[in-house]
């Protein structure tokens, strides 16, 4: 079983996901801890209902950005952490951080990456007025949402959408991939091979038989 930290910075509505879906046995894996940068963060109010160990490490306490990532990396150190789940996490960690957990830190971000990266990914790809959005469930390299992907999934944009309609229709989606994504983890179903993430066991023929157009027929 995989001890995980997930981190969080607000609602922890994708915290709340893995929750059920790790109480669900679906997760072969147990969540030892969430971590928070502010201490008003409702993922902690979350965590807490389900019994889980929650810790707050602000950066405003700390001189310098490497010194909070070194005390976060001993905080999940001293808990066992094998595996870090980032989840609406809004601070980037160094590349110090990321060598003590090499190929375990996994983010979820609400966007096709590569397009739009960065805090306001959904809002990003409404302006641009793509006509399919998403999310990207994908490891964390040095680089800001960069590293292999694990899973994306297309969500379409309509043309009453406003940025919080398009939002939350991605953040439901996030809901279902993240946990998926954390599961194929634990499971030992995941190879990084270059950039490329391979995941054992999937049945290609079905997959490749699989895609959304976001334009209904036309009569
Ligand atoms: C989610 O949409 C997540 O993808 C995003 O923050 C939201 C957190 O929601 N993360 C990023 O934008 C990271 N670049 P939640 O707190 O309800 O899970």
């Amino acid at each position: 079983m995989v001890k995980m930290a997930v981190l969080v910075s607000g609602s922890g509505s994708n915290l709340q996901a893995i929750i059920e879906a790790v109480e669900a046995g679906r997760i072969d894996g147990e969540i030892a801890l969430v971590v928070s940068n502010r201490p008003d963060a409702y993922g902690l109010v979350r965590a807490e209902k389900h019994g889980i160990a929650t810790r707050v490490v602000e950066p405003g306490k700390f001189s310098e950005r490497r010194e909070f990532d070194r005390e976060l990396a001993r905080v999940l150190a001293e808990a066992g952490v094998e595996l870090v789940v980032l989840a609406g996490f809004m601070r980037v960690l160094g590349s110090e951080f990321l060598s003590r957990f090499p190929d375990r830190v996994i983010n979820i971000h609400p966007a096709l990456l590569p397009a739009f990266p960065g805090t306001h990914g959904q809002g990003d790809a409404f302006d641009y007025g793509v006509k399919l959005a998403g999310c990207t469930v994908h490891f964390v390299d040095e680089k800001v949402d960069h590293g292999p992907i694990i899973i994306q999934a297309a969500v379409p944009v309509l043309d009453h959408d406003d940025r919080d309609a398009l939002a939350a229709r991605i953040l439901r989606c996030e809901h279902r991939i993240f946990p998926r994504a954390l599961a194929l983890y634990c499971a030992g179903r995941l190879e990084i091979v270059g950039r490329k993430v391979r995941i054992s066991g999937i049945d290609e023929n079905a997959l490749s038989e699989q895609f959304l157009i976001s334009c209904p027929e036309i009569s």
